[in-house]
């Protein structure tokens, strides 16, 4: 069963909507395979977020994401990768489709409630990290 990490970012986490999220993913037809709940620190999010080292947004990406607690978990499901970034929708809330993750739930491009794994194999490499 193809894998893919998902974290429940710190401001869904502080506006308590984790169950609700999770609801969706199982609502989904996704398998809860691991998951834990954790602050984050410099080193974990430099290696999760080094694509976008240097640019712009990344300090305040990084102090949003340690500023309090993150639920990681690894959801599985026949083609888990893409139907989760479906889900989660629009990087940016307010461009998200109506039902998604990110509409329901988020509040800024930064505080976008979710992250889903962007291909297969940045998925192996994100639950590497994290689990
Ligand atoms: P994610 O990695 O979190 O699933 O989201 P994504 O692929 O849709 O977005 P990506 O481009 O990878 O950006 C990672 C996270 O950085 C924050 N961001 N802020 N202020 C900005 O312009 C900006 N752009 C991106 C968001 O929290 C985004 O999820
Ligand atoms: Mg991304």
């Amino acid at each position: 069963m193809e894998k893919t990490l998902v974290l429940i970012k710190p401001d869904a986490v502080n506006n308590k909507y984790v169950g609700k999220i999770i609801a969706v993913y199982e609502e989904n037809r996704f398998d809860i395979e691991k998951i834990k709940i954790l602050i984050p620190d410099e080193r974990i999010l430099s290696d999760h977020y080094r694509e976008h080292i240097g640019k712009d947004f990344y300090p305040q990406l990084i102090d949003f994401m340690k500023s309090g607690r993150v639920v990681a978990m690894i959801l599985a499901k026949t083609n888990a990768v893409e139907d989760v970034r479906k889900i989660n929708g629009h990087t940016d809330p307010l461009l998200a489709t109506e039902g998604t993750v990110r509409k329901l739930f988020g509040t800024s491009i930064t505080m976008n409630a979710v992250h889903g794994s962007a291909t297969l194999l940045e998925a192996k490499r994100e639950m590497n990290i994290w689990f």
